[in-house]
């Protein structure tokens, strides 16, 4: 088998998506499997290339994984002919002006989300790629989960007859960092650092309503801080000053009306970390990360209110689970390998800077909601 060999640079590679989800779970697993096939035989083999800011780290990463190219020098990565696709998973302030970089560059980009600080810079990005000629995308991992995936094969199979609404409710608790610390970086709980749940969670809400459901015409958004003082990585207290809640309510393109809750402010009694119900005319479903389960109409029971008697029906037991029928592989890396095979087979890849765009311009609106409390419509973003 002929190799293609393409050269990657990985910014942003110490942090907790880009080691985990991108550089490990996707490009080393890519690697692992004999690179991304071609239908001419060829197969796509990333060359990982390291940056970040730390020496120490990067080199420890590099000798971890027996690789030997890492620099904390962006500008020389970027000048290299051997280098075509540059990825950015550094925290989201510091994303605009390094893909910028890159594109003057040439080269092709791949970023986590969110794409920009706010939309019109998102929307910038995107005219500027498409002046460069080159190939971008954005990660909209969720759409790869399992459970995502056998709820869009029951729509697709129209299982749903009519859908009416798409009830998430998505979160866990975040430990404040005193006694015990916290599970995620604390810049997500500075709104001066880019953080909050809005500006973390819309982006993804976005392409999955838009996926599965339809156009997201509307937002109504709630948010909440209900947490104000957290402990940082150093043990330091700060003032956590951005959303760690955001009830929002969105209308859909058909009539469908979705209502998600996110916060790293609950404590989780679900069977997963997220879930989406569905109720349509013909049936409903539960999706989670993996599973999803279903009710059809005809087995639907007729419950009657009334609270003078106990519970009688078992109703989480009365739902049918949907079965995997296809092995699911990591979503970040089924991604990569649909941006690699854009980039050197002329592949279609539809999760563009433009797709992008809709996610921040989803979460500006929505902190715009929020403040205002108003709710707005989503106009159509045009490059
Ligand atoms: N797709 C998803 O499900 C998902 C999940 C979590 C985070 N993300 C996105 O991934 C990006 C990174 O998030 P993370 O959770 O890996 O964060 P992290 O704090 O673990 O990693 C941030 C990375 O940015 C680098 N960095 C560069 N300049 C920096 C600066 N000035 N200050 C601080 N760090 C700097 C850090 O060295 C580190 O490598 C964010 O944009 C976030 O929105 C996506």
């Amino acid at each position: 088998m002929t190799r293609r060999s393409i050269g990657i640079i990985v910014n942003g590679v110490t942090g907790r998506m880009g080691y985990r989800q991108h550089l490990v779970r996707s490009l080393l697993a890519i690697r692992e499997q004999g690179g991304v096939p071609l239908a001419d035989g060829t197969s796509i083999w990333p060359e990982p290339v390291l940056v970040g800011r730390s020496e120490n780290k990067l080199r420890e990463i590099a000798e971890r994984h027996g690789l030997t190219d890492w620099t904390t020098d962006l500008s020389a990565a970027l000048a290299r002919d051997d280098v075509e696709i540059y990825f950015d998973s550094q925290v989201t302030q510091q994303r605009e002006k390094a893909i910028r970089r890159a594109l003057e560059a040439g080269k092709h980009i791949y970023t986590e989300k969110p794409l920009a600080e706010d939309t019109e810079g998102a929307l910038d990005l995107a005219r500027a790629a498409r002046a460069a000629g080159v190939r971008t995308g954005v990660v909209q991992d969720k759409l790869f989960l399992p459970g995502l995936r056998k709820l869009k094969r029951l729509i697709d199979g129209g299982f749903f007859g009519r859908i009416l609404s798409v009830r998430g409710e998505f979160g866990y608790w975040v430990f404040e960092g005193d006694w015990q610390p916290a599970q995620r970086p604390s810049w997500n709980y500075r709104s001066e650092d880019g953080g909050g749940i809005v500006v973390d969670m819309f982006p993804h809400w976005q392409y999955v309503l838009q996926e599965l459901f339809g156009r997201v015409r509307t937002v109504s958004c709630l948010t909440a801080t209900h947490v104000p003082q957290r402990v940082d990585e150093a043990g330091r207290s700060y003032p956590a000053t951005a959303d760690d809640a955001a009830y929002g309510i969105f209308e859909l393109d058909g009539g469908v009306v979705a209502q998600l809750n996110s916060s790293w402010c609950v404590r989780v009694h679900r069977d997963e970390l997220v879930e989406f119900q569905v109720d349509g005319t013909e049936g409903s479903a539960v999706a989670g990360l993996r599973s999803c389960r279903v009710q059809h109409r005809a087995v639907t029971p007729k419950p009657v209110w009334n609270p003078d008697l106990p519970v009688t029906e078992p109703f989480r037991s009365q739902w049918t689970e949907v079965p995997d029928n296809e092995e699911f592989d990591n979503g970040f890396k089924v991604q990569w390998e649909a941006f690699l095979r854009h980039v050197v087979a002329d592949e279609p890849f539809r999760w563009d800077f433009l797709a992008g765009a809709r996610g921040v311009q989803l979460a500006e609106l929505g902190l715009r909601s929020a403040r205002e409390g108003a709710r707005l419509d989503i106009p159509e973003l045009e490059l």
